[in-house]
């Protein structure tokens, strides 16, 4: 049976990048390029994944996991040479071996099929994907002879002025039959203008060997670009973001400035929700149906049920129940589950802690380490002082309690059902059910205090 495989070079320290971080690890849309290419592989049906990894090898397998297999490129000495580090796992396979750049995060899995669909077709020993670009500058360009036969690719740096007009570029993308493939590769010189073992070169000496090599030209270049610095991966970024929210407006999303909307790859997001500006959504956020996101808010690994409204609000790693609200300026650290209908107001910030269905939680508060019941009222400016100093202590809140403005809560405490806290209190002690608790000074006031001052205000 002809098997079907994939190699992804991922070796490269990605030297225009300036960075300390391996080119193919830094992200677009929350995820990192090599993954970015590696999910789309995964759509199509591959027998064999194989990436080659030298910088930041560690990294690199950390980030992908089993998801694919590795091989180990121990000098940067060309394409070329990475791909024929896979030879000891892939070099007696009979079939077709897609190879595809760490760095070129936009293909759709969709393209990559069509590429696949034209080299079964023809029948060639080799097909290169190719695109027309604006500016070709830093691609190599396929070069073609008179009746538009592929010839050869050629590097940027070894082009002649002539080529080097050529605006049909090497995509990086290409399908092999497989034993053609490394058989080529053991014939690859490094005798260009970088001193290196071009993978490109392998086109040239399939058709000097008088083979047959195709070229399928995608009509999209955006999708097709490479990154090589941080230029290209803002601009990349910019096209991500765009199919990003396409798809979801496509899906029923309303976006009132879809330009400036932030959202990673894997956010889900139902229909009727609407997003104003400036909004990001990170991670492995789940928006449901008809919430209203407000503009600056953001959040990150959450769980935002049907209904909800955020307004400029920061909500990391925490749910919220149908109905519920937070904001404006408000924030949910992690671990924050709020309940169906709660309201969260202004200047709120809750951690660790759990909020029964329809609790309000108006102003300025703090919630930590707590579990609050249902239908609580909890005044302005409320602290649940849960730090010692050392350790971090629980307090547990009834249902249907009142919490007084400007109290301190001091865990570890438990406040019973139906219980009341005056404001102003600092309670240190359970509250049992039904009782009041109030742990304040009495207001004394002092009669005629205004007959004791030796100078009266107005005698300035
Ligand atoms: C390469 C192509 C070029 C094409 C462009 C498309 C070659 C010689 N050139 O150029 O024709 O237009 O991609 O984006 O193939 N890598 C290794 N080991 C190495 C060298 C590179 O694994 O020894 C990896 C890099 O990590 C990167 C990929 O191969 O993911 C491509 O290398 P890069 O240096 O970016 O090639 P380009 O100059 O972009
Ligand atoms: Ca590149």
């Amino acid at each position: 049976m002809p098997s079907r495989n994939t190699i992804i070079l991922a070796a490269g320290k990605g030297t225009r990048m300036r960075s300390k971080l391996y080119k193919v690890l830094h992200r677009i849309a929350g995820e990192t390029m090599v993954e970015h290419v590696l999910t789309q592989i995964e759509q199509t049906d591959m027998d064999h994944i194989v990436t080659v990894v030298g910088f930041g090898a560690d990294d690199v397998r950390k980030q992908l996991g089993d998801r694919t297999q590795y091989v180990m490129q121990e000098k940067q000495l060309g394409t070329g040479h990475a791909v024929l580090q896979t030879e000891p796992l892939l070099g007696e396979e009979d079939g077709m071996t897609l190879i595809m750049s760490g760095d070129t995060p936009l293909f759709r899995a969709e393209t990559l099929q069509k590429l696949f669909d034209y080299h079964e077709a023809k029948g060639d020993v080799a097909t290169v994907l190719t695109s027309i670009a604006p500016d070709p500058t830093g691609y190599g360009r396929l070069i073609r002879n008179d009746i538009g036969l592929v010839e050869k690719i050629v590097e940027q740096k070894d082009a002649s002025v002539e080529e080097a007009a050529v605006q049909e570029i090497n995509t990086g993308v290409y399908v092999f039959d497989n034993k053609a493939l490394f058989d080529a590769l053991h014939q690859v010189k490094n005798t260009n203008a970088q001193g290196e073992y071009y993978l490109t070169d392998v086109i040239e000496i399939l058709k000097q060997a008088g083979e047959r090599v195709g070229a399928y030209r995608m009509s999209d270049f955006s999708e097709s670009m490479g990154v090589n610095d941080r230029k290209a991966l803002a601009t990349a970024t910019k096209v991500m973001r765009r199919r990003i929210n396409e798809m979801h407006m496509t899906n029923g999303v309303t976006f009132i400035d879809p330009e400036n909307t932030y959202i990673d790859v894997n956010v889900k997001i139902g229909s009727d929700t609407i997003i104003e500006p400036n909004v990001q959504l990170k991670g492995n956020t789940v928006i449901g149906e008809d919430c209203y996101i407000g503009a600056n808010s953001e959040i990150r690994d959450s769980t935002i049920a049907d209904g909800v409204t955020v307004t400029s609000s920061f909500i990391e790693d925490s749910d919220m129940a149908t109905g519920s609200n937070i904001g404006p300026m408000s924030h949910l650290r992690p671990e924050s589950h709020i309940g169906e209908d709660v309201h969260l107001g202004n200047f709120v910030e809750v951690k660790k802690a759990t909020i029964g269905n329809r609790t309000k939680v108006g102003h300025l508060t703090y919630v930590g380490n707590a579990e609050l019941g249902t239908d609580i009222n909890v005044g302005c400016g409320v602290v649940f002082v849960n730090y010692d100093g050392v350790n971090k202590h629980d307090s547990v809140i009834g249902d249907h309690v009142f919490i007084g403005s400007n109290s301190n809560l001091v865990a570890p405490l438990n406040v019973a059902d139906h219980s009341f806290i005056a404001a102003g209190s600092t309670i240190t002690n359970d509250v049992a059910k039904h009782d009041m608790a109030i742990a304040r000074a009495r207001q004394t006031n002092k009669a005629d205090y205004w007959a004791k001052l030796p100078h009266k205000p107005e005698d300035k």
